[in-house]
């Protein structure tokens, strides 16, 4: 099918370039002339392991391009995807000022009717709202069906998720547009589920506020394990091996991030109250993890004392592994709260050190290596979990810091290969340890 999707970012793109990879021709438009031009030469703005090279075999195979003009874009369409950002308001409601706006373009540009999917977060009763502003603005009448088809990919692993997944939900008003969904997302061969518009809407945030709160409750657990001396992640295993729990989003830590879970729990809390419904449960969730980002605060001064001058390292700024994204990173708080104890700051980060920059307060220093960063340290918290931090050799800490004082926000090492050195070790939910009186040969 001819499909053109509105909105290249992280899940516009990936959306995109997956449904042209199974077959479809697929425009993808958006508004920043830069992106559109980078990415017609083949190269992704984002990472997103496997995205590029997808990318480039679509692109020469003629089933995939870029353009700025819906115009163009829209031409013969079958499906229009909205990928555009629906990020939050200061409030905590969702901004849907894109959306309407994209919208409007589709109301004016599109010559025949078609289908609009809703690929975009949108609060419950979005997409009724979407469909008639489109046919309000439209001069020569069309009718479109409109569908809400919620992604439910992660950052860093969303090609995977795309091919991957556990079910896609299709929300349709008819049958007809739901077949044509059907047929669009056969090739996946992934289980669909159909359900009405506002139930689909639903099933996005209700699925990332029950995520969130499985990691607001580990990390909950994680605090009165310190008390008890039991161990979070033994018994998070423990736990997940119960079907009824599951395993996964069970992994203490300094809390959750990113461009989802925080704007996603703050609407539906929003959406909750402004149906008189006040979502307690959820709220907690909120403030059980902004308590949970500044705890890693707590623990470097029971360390080290007064930050004053000291020279921290910070290992892992982006919010998870296998991604550039900063939003709502917990590097973002701890580096400012850091900054303002007067601590003197060298940040490390694989990838995204590029966007790290417009998030974090002047006056860090950025290393790309790791022993850099390193060097000369007297503590470094490791607040995301890169392969390259968690199979470093812990002789490495003892080796290039000024004093091999350590502060896991992710819980990198198991601690029975921690107490082989003379380190001390700070992690979340489990006992310290502070060896830092053995001797063991460093080379
Ligand atoms: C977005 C929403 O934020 C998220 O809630 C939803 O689940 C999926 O879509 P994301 O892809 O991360 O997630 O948004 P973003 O990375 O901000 O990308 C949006 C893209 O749309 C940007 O490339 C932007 O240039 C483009 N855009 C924005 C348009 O093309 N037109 C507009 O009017 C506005
Ligand atoms: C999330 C949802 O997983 C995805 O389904 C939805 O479409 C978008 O939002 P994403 O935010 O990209 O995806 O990444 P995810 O892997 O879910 O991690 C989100 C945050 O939770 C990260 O900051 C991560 O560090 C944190 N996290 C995740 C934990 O702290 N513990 C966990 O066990 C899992």
């Amino acid at each position: 099918m001819k499909i053109a999707v509105i909105g290249a970012g992280y899940v516009g793109l990936v959306t995109g370039v997956s449904l042209a990879e199974i077959g479809h021709r697929v425009t993808c438009i958006d508004v920043d002339h830069e992106k559109v031009a980078m990415m017609t030469k083949g190269y992704s703005p984002i990472y997103e392991p496997d995205l590029e090279v997808m990318m480039k075999r679509n692109l020469h195979y003629g089933r995939l391009d870029f353009t700025t003009s819906h115009q163009k874009a829209f031409e013969g369409v079958d499906v229009i995807y909205l990928a555009v950002g629906t990020p939050q308001l200061p409030d905590g409601t969702a901004d849907l000022q894109y959306i309407d706006q994209a919208a409007r373009t589709i109301g004016t540009s599109l010559q025949k009717g078609c289908i609009v999917v809703t690929k975009s977060t949108v609060p419950v009763g979005t997409n009724i709202r979407i469909k008639a502003l489109i046919e309000e603005k439209s001069m020569n009448k069309i009718k479109i069906d409109i569908v809400s088809n919620p992604e439910f990919l992660r950052e860093g692993s969303a090609v995977y998720d795309t091919f991957h997944g556990d079910r896609i939900v299709i929300g349709a008003e008819n049958q007809e547009a739901a077949a044509v969904l059907e047929r669009v997302n056969q090739p996946f061969n992934i289980p669909i589920y159909h359900t009405d518009l506002n139930s689909a809407e639903m099933i996005k945030y209700a699925s990332n506020a029950f995520l969130a709160t499985k990691i607001s409750f580990i990390n909950e657990i994680s605090a009165i394990c310190e008390k008890v001396g039991a161990n979070v992640d033994d018994v998070a295993l423990g736990m997940g091996k119960d079907r009824r729990i599951g395993e996964h989003f069970l992994k203490a830590g300094i809390g959750y991030g990113g461009s989802c879970f925080p704007k996603d729990t703050n609407a539906l809390v929003q959406l909750a109250g402004n149906n008189q419904h006040d979502f307690k449960l959820l709220q907690s969730v909120i403030e059980v993890n902004h308590s949970q980002q500044t705890k890693l605060i707590e623990k470097t001064r029971e360390a080290v004392g007064d930050l004053q001058g000291k020279r921290v390292a910070l290992l892992g700024l982006a919010f998870k592994p296998n991604t550039d994204d900063m939003r709502e990173a917990a590097s973002i708080p701890i580096a400012h709260a850091l900054k303002e104890q007067g601590a003197n700051i060298v940040a490390y980060d694989p990838i995204a050190i590029q966007n790290a920059k417009q998030h974090l307060p002047q006056g860090i220093c950025y290393e790309e290596s790791l022993i850099n960063a390193l060097t000369g340290a007297e503590v470094a918290l490791i607040l995301t979990e890169w392969k390259e931090i968690k199979t470093l050799d812990l002789s490495h800490y003892i080796k290039w810091m000024a004093s091999p004082i350590i502060i896991d926000g992710r819980n990198c090492y198991p601690l029975n290969v921690v107490e082989k050195y003379p380190i001390h070790y700070f992690s979340i939910g489990r006992p310290t340890v502070n060896r830092r009186s053995v001797s063991v040969s460093v080379n």
